[in-house]
């Protein structure tokens, strides 16, 4: 093979490596190999340094000719891999519309939730504010302030989980009424107040260990016991229906003085008498009455001067009435068949 066959083979063998490479690196490491410093052409050029004056101007010549040959190679076969590669990326990319979507399974907001918006709802639209405030509570907010002090016998009914001897979960939602009238500087109030409670109570089919509660408290110096039964009659025929009635019965709580149990008539038998009301004819839903002068003393107001009701429900009772539902333990353990048919 003389030395411009050999020019030759080297073009040849090129162009059929430079076609086979499919990435960018590869296609810079046969550059390397064929036009770097230490490449092909490079000895090649070394070798031209015996031959004539006049074998080395042809020589010079195809040389040139081969690598410009060459770097045109790598250059058509660049183009090439880079093209594919945008090939490539547009066919992985393809959205195909005629294909089913993909569902996004949505939550839903707990029953337990949607009921306290609901009568939250009620009663921003009747004027009042929402309150709330910490779930571990000073037994002083929680007691002693409500009428309660320590050795009450009536503690027994709210016994509840202690932190330390004056730390406790609380067992209702009445101390935030504390929390408000003492930040009210004995001005008139108009609140209720939504949140988690606890009681040293065995969890059975209407009772749990940690429940919810809507209480609500207005003071302010004319405030009768006809205003908290009509608010209750509208609580009562929003909650169940616009034909319900209330009744009043006498009760007892040492922060309300007179105190009441509130019942509405049953929904499920419009008062006649079935299995949901026992016979009855009447539901209980909820405690109230009127705010014990030694509450509205320790709080900071004149008694003389001010009134106020107060009431509070149990918000799975509320919901359990409505809804049918027979054990407030599904409103805890998470089924989500359950939680499902809330939406
Ligand atoms: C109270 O907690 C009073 N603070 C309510 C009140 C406020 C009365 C203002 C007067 C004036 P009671 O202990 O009855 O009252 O609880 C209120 C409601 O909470 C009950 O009617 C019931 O629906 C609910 N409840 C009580 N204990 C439990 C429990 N262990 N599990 C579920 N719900 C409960």
């Amino acid at each position: 093979m003389n030395i411009l066959e050999r020019l030759e083979s080297i073009r040849e063998e090129a162009k059929e490596r430079i076609s086979m490479q499919k990435t960018i690196h590869d296609l810079h490491q046969e550059k390397a190999k064929y036009l770097g410093k230490k490449g092909v052409m490079a000895d090649f050029m070394k070798m031209m340094k015996d031959a004539s004056v006049e074998e080395k101007k042809v020589l010079g010549k195809s040389s040139n000719e081969v690598k410009q040959a060459i770097a045109q190679f790598i250059e058509e076969q660049k183009k090439q891999i880079e093209e594919l590669a945008i090939q490539q990326k547009l066919e992985s990319e393809t959205i195909d519309v005629t294909l089913p979507g993909q569902q996004v399974e949505t939550g839903t907001k707990h029953i337990l939730n949607q009921v306290v918006e609901e009568i939250e709802d009620l009663f921003i639209g009747m004027g009042y504010t929402v309150e709330e405030g910490p779930e571990v509570e000073n037994d002083e907010y929680n007691f002693e302030k409500l009428n309660l002090p320590k050795d009450h016998p009536a503690r027994d009914m709210q016994d509840t989980f202690y932190i330390t001897e004056e730390s406790l979960l609380r067992t209702h939602t009445s101390p935030v009424q504390v929390r408000t009238m003492l930040a009210a500087d004995g001005k008139p109030i108009k609140i209720i107040c939504p949140g988690k409670v606890y009681r040293r109570d065995d969890d059975d089919a209407t009772h749990s260990h940690q429940f919810m509660q809507i209480e609500g408290l207005v003071i302010d110096e004319i405030t009768t016991l006809a205003d908290l039964k009509g608010t209750l009659l509208e609580v009562a025929r929003k909650m169940f229906g616009e034909d319900r009635q209330i009744r009043l019965r006498p009760s007892y709580f040492p922060f309300t003085e007179p105190s009441v149990e509130v019942d509405v008539t049953c929904s499920n038998c419009d008062g006649v008498g079935c299995s949901m009301c026992k016979g009855t004819g009447w539901i209980e839903i909820l405690g109230a009455g009127m705010v014990h002068p030694n509450v509205l003393e320790a709080c900071g107001y004149d008694s003389e001067k001010y009134q106020g009701y107060a009431f509070g429900m149990g918000v799975e009772r509320i919901a359990m009435l409505r809804h049918g539902i027979d054990d407030i333990r599904h409103f805890y353990t998470n089924d989500i068949r359950f939680l499902k048919q809330f939406k």
